[in-house]
Parts: C-alpha cells; structure tokens; sequence
C-alpha cells in the first residue's frame, strides 16, 4: 500500500497562505526516486510565484524547489546507485508535474526526485545543512557551464581541484554571498578560475571561504575604480550576477568593458537579456533545458564526490524556522522579508 502524503498547498494564484492537506503519492519511473523529506529549504521563486501568481497554470499547486530526505522507493533504473534508506539532496520542481500531479515539487512529505540532480549526504552531515544546495548548484551550473551562458569548464570530479585560480582565468561573481552566488564562487573555483567575489563587507570571510581570491562590497562607491585596479592585466572570462538588481548589471557592464576578455554576463533573472550596456552581452540560463545531462550529469558527478571528500561547503549556512509542512507559509513570509548570507530550511 502507499503511503499516505500530505503537501503544503497553494490553493489559488496570489492565495496569502498554503494550506496543509492530504495529497497524491507517486511512484517513480525511470531515472527517479522518492523521498521521505527531512528538510526543505525555501527560495526566492516560491515567495515570487506565490505573490505574483506568476510560472503556475493549474491550482491548487505545490510549491518547492529544495528538499532533503530518505529514499522510500527507488525505480529499478537507478536500483545500482540508490537503495532505500539512503539520505540525499535533490532538485525539486513545481514546473514539472506528472499527469497533472505535482509529485515533483518540494513542499510535501515524499517527493520524488531526478537523476542526475540527487547527491547523498554524508553520514556527519545533517538534513538541514545538505540541504541548503540544489536549486543553488542548478541555477548557478546552468549559469556558468551550459552552451549558451559563460560556458566554462565544469569541475572534474575525477581530478583533484585547481583550486586558487590554477587555469589562469578569472571569474567574477556578483550577489557571492546569496544562495546561488555561494553555489556558485563553489563550482567557479573548483573547476579553477579565480573567483572574484561581490557582497556586502559583513560577508567578505563567508565568501573568501568558498574559495573567492577577492572581495569587494556592492555597497563601495568606488567599486568600479577597485575592481578595475584588481582585474589589470588578469584575463576576465565574464561575470556570474546572481541577484536581480539593474545597477549590478550596469556595473557589471562598465567593468567588464573596461577589463581585458569576455564581455559577458550571465544572469537569473529574466528579461536580463535586454539589460546589457556598454558592448556586454547580458544571457540567462532561463530557456535551458534543466535536464540536460551535458552539464548536469558531469557536475552532480563532482558535487557527489566532493561531498564526500568535503571539499564543498553547505552555504550559506542553515536557519531552521521551523518543523513541518506548518512551518512552510511562515518561513516563506520571511524569506520576502529577506536574507543575507543565510538559507531558510523548516524540518519535516
Ligand atoms: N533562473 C534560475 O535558475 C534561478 C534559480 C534560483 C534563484 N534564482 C533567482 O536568483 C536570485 C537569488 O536567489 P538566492 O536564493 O540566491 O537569493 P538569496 O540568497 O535570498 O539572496 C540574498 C542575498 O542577496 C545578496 N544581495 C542582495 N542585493 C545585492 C546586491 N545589490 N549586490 C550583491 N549582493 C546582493 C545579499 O548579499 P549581502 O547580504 O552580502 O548584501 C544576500 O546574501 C533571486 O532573484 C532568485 O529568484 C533564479
């Protein structure tokens, strides 16, 4: 028999809370698995579509884009890496649904997740710290690595890292203290760019320790002079802005234009592509195919392993504000209130 699922659901466009009820199970088919969840992180998206009304056609919908948990059931295509019991993290959905069914989204007690976008968690790390990274790793790989953003090279799980900017390029990364912007510093210098960092000064130590060789605060009013002294005579092979703010992208704009190399920028935030001034290229990884295993596939490979080898860091840090699917809806108000440098996760 099932078991018997209950979801945190948004009962119409724009509804000011989700509700707790009961919901469909759904078993997995190939290349999936389910999960008990143990955690869920809360992200910028559910405060957006929740407010806005915007991305969902069907209500009532289930929101959620980050969970960790317990593997309950496993399709056989993926019988040879996971069996039950296993703890991992995954990407959730609410754009992708199953007849209908929301069983990809984040916001319920079983969740069923796609490969390759699932890691296990380490035996000495926690739910709510593991959980703080996959929509932050898939939204900041698709940025960095896919065709048709910066396209650079992907981490090589199968090599030790670079590290301190071995490939002799440099990378800037806006909004480096945010969920993404962490995720991103990460893979940037783990597949060997020099990371240059932006967020407020508070955050500077938090970003250096993801590996960025250099900070500098959005808030300096001679942060295009500072920046621009930093990157002389350094081949600069873009700029990674994870945030949603035009004046970043103007600065971003004016740097770029005045630093030797690429000029281009790769945002999350859509309409950015419009946004470009000065001779820089602005893209998203928005039209990507979040399934497209070229990327995917080798950058969850290496995700995989470096939790294992530690060499990847659960930022920001975990502020639980809450336990169970009650606690989602509060932990969401907050989240519009906004953070820094910290992931709001509810325990389930
Ligand atoms: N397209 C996609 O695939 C995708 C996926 C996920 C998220 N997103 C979008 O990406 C954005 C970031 O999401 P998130 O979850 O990473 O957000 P978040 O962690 O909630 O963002 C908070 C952080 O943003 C930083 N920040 C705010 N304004 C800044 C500025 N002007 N300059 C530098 N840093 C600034 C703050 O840094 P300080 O406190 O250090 O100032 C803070 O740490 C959101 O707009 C979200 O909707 C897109």
């Amino acid at each position: 028999m099932s078991p018997k699922n209950r979801a945190s659901w948004l009962p119409a466009p724009k509804s000011a809370t989700n509700v707790v009820e009961s919901a469909p199970y759904t078993s997995p088919t190939t290349n999936e698995l389910v999960i008990k969840t143990k955690a869920i992180a809360l992200n910028p998206a559910d405060v957006v579509i929740q407010q806005l009304g915007v991305l969902i056609q069907h209500y009532p919908a289930i929101l959620g884009c980050d969970v960790a948990g317990e593997v309950v059931e496993v399709d056989p295509s993926l019988a040879d890496r996971y069996e039950l019991g296993n703890r991992v993290i995954g990407t959730a959905s609410c754009l992708d649904t199953r007849d209908g069914k929301y069983c990809y989204a984040g916001f319920q007690e079983y969740v069923v997740l796609k490969a390759p976008q699932i890691a296990k968690i380490p035996v000495d790390v926690s739910y709510q710290d593991a959980v703080v990274l996959p929509l932050g790793i898939l939204a900041s790989a698709s940025s960095l690595f896919a065709v048709g953003t910066l396209a650079l090279s992907i981490p090589d799980a199968a090599k030790p890292p670079h590290g301190g900017g071995g490939l002799g390029k440099t990378v800037v990364v806006w909004g480096a203290s945010s969920s993404v912007g962490s995720c991103g510093v990460q893979l940037a210098a783990q597949a060997g760019y020099e990371v240059i960092g932006v967020a407020s000064g508070k955050n500077h130590q938090m970003v250096k320790s993801l590996g960025a060789a250099a900070c500098f605060d959005q808030n300096d009013p001679s942060i295009v002079d500072s920046m621009l002294s930093y990157l002389q005579g350094k081949q600069v092979e873009g700029a990674f802005c994870s945030i949603a703010s035009d004046s970043a992208l103007d600065t971003l704009s004016e740097i770029l234009d005045r630093s030797e190399g690429r000029k281009l920028v790769a945002s999350v935030i859509p309409g950015a592509e419009t946004k470009g001034s000065k001779g820089v290229t602005i893209v998203t990884n928005l039209k990507l195919d979040v399934h497209d295993t070229q990327y995917m596939e080798p950058v969850w490979k290496w995700l995989n392993q470096a939790m294992v080898e530690k060499k990847v860091k659960y930022a920001p840090p975990p502020e639980v504000v809450g336990n169970g699917l009650e606690a989602v809806q509060e932990g969401v108000d907050l989240l519009a209130k906004g953070v820094s440098a910290k992931k709001l996760v509810v325990l389930v």
